[in-house]
């Protein structure tokens, strides 16, 4: 397949991504307060192997190198998010300069290797401080997560220009107070629908604040988004397809462009009028610069008499016997032209950015090598559809590679590696995989052979 980077034109960015709790480490170090998952990954049973982020890749401690070795590798932007609780370790009042010095020296050198940042605000990790006051089900997020929005852009608005508001509130409200599968661990439809309002209302908010103090800033915002098939043509999995593809993705990016909940097709989700104030409606919308789009698989659903609510359920991959990746994910590289085809045919969205795309393979080092051709093929496929989208007419914009390293992988703990470099956590050595090789000579438009200077491990300073 000859993918070329000029075929993407030249006002498209490169890059790939991260998030704080995933990379950091230095969980309880230097000021940083609890989050949520510090504290859900203490519980047994609830991370594959009881594995946590308590050190991960110590990017905390690791950034001059791995930022040196971005930019060794020819990566031009990086997207990472910033630790809530590294900042304000209750959530809100009292700041921790500790954790503001560290993103500044990260984000200064970032800027010296003419790496641009993009930033997400929240990527999951809730100050657990005030997860205990009642996290995303507390209307009063409104006010905690703008107090933190506006100190943000205030204090490195100065050095970032790209933001993002949130990381996929479907999944966090979803997992985290609806199946308890992720941190918080709640369940039920009240707190979802609670947590998924204050959530819909926080991700225009913090645009609005962002837009208020500094009125250059790129602001978005990324949702994940599958395409989603019925496993029959029968009108019962037609009507569960649709179900599955208003919950996934419809539910945020319709309120934020004005349009309301979809959530009248859905009489479940209807309850959530309990939470609904007057003015709200108004308040879900906000002209975001961009739209992130997180996107890796394709779901397949049928009807499900006994699923409660939706009377839908998803037919996992291996259930289909489907080529997946390690997460149980189903390659189909179709689903992000879909995808963006769907969200390009919104009207109000400027333009569109892949925020995240990658694959999660078991990776192994041979003779001081990773071979994941695998994981190239696969970057290689998307990536056409990408181009297919965009020589279809989508204002598709950027693509960033989820991940930059291997890391912790939420409930799954360390086992899905997604890492263009491998992490050897035992040692914390660096080995730029074989996948990492040919999105550097792709971005160099280089052939397969060039060879990547390896950084020494000297830059590891803090
Ligand atoms: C997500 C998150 C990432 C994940 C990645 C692989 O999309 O779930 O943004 O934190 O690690 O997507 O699951």
């Amino acid at each position: 397949m000859d993918l070329r980077r000029e075929q993407f034109g030249n006002n498209f960015a490169w890059g790939v991504s991260a998030a704080a709790y995933q990379t950091e480490g230095a969980h309880l170090a230097y000021g940083k307060g609890p989050s949520i998952w510090d504290e859900f990954t203490s519980r047994k049973g609830r991370i594959r192997n009881n594995e946590h982020a308590a050190v991960s890749c110590d990017f905390y401690h690791h950034y001059h190198h791995d930022l040196a070795l971005m930019r060794s590798m020819k990566i031009p932007n990086f997207r990472f998010s910033l630790a809530w609780s590294r900042i304000f370790p209750e959530g809100t009042g009292q700041v921790n300069k500790a954790g503001v010095d560290f993103y500044k020296r990260m984000i200064d050198f970032c800027l010296e290797l003419e790496i641009e940042p993009w930033v997400t605000l929240y990527h999951w990790d809730l100050p657990l401080a005030l997860e205990r006051k009642g996290g995303w089900t507390n209307r009063e997020m409104i006010n905690w997560f703008g107090e933190y929005v506006d100190f943000c852009i205030r204090q490195f608005g100065d050095r970032v220009n790209k933001w993002m508001v949130l990381n996929e509130p479907m999944v966090f409200t979803g997992a985290g107070y609806f199946l308890g599968l992720h941190a918080p661990g709640r369940k039920g439809l009240k707190n979802f629908l609670a947590a998924a309002h204050h959530a819909a209302l926080c991700q225009a908010e913090g645009g609005r604040i962002i837009r208020s103090v500094n009125s250059s800033a790129k602001i978005g915002t990324t949702f994940s988004a599958s395409q989603v098939t019925p496993q029959t043509g029968s009108e019962l999995d037609l009507q569960a397809a649709e179900k599955i593809d208003l919950l996934l993705n419809r539910s945020f990016i319709e309120p934020l462009l004005g349009l309301g909940y979809p959530y009248h097709e859905l009489k479940a989700l209807q309850r959530m009028e309990v939470f609904i104030r007057d003015g709200d409606e108004q308040k879900l919308a906000f002209p975001m610069d961009f739209i992130g789009i997180q996107n890796y698989t394709r779901e397949v659903a049928c009807y499900s008499y006994f699923t409660p609510l939706v009377q839908a359920r998803i037919v996992r991959a291996d259930q289909r016997n489907a080529t997946h990746t390690l997460m149980n994910w189903e390659v189909y590289p179709e689903s992000i032209h879909h995808v963006l085809k769907r969200f390009g045919a919104y009207k109000n969205i400027p333009e569109l950015i892949v925020t995240e795309n990658g694959a999660a393979f078991r990776d192994e080092v041979i003779n001081g090598r990773v071979r994941d051709e695998g994981r190239k093929q696969y970057l290689q496929q998307y990536l056409a559809e990408v181009l297919r989208a965009k020589t279809e007419g989508v204002n598709v914009r950027g693509y960033f590679v989820w991940s930059f390293t291997d890391n912790f992988e939420w409930a799954e703990g360390y086992s899905p590696r997604f890492g263009l470099v491998y992490i050897d956590y035992a040692t914390q050595k660096r080995i730029i995989k074989s996948s990492g090789q040919w999105y550097s000579n792709f971005l160099e438009r280089k052939s397969e052979t060039a060879i990547i200077r390896n950084i020494s491990p000297s830059l590891n300073r803090n």
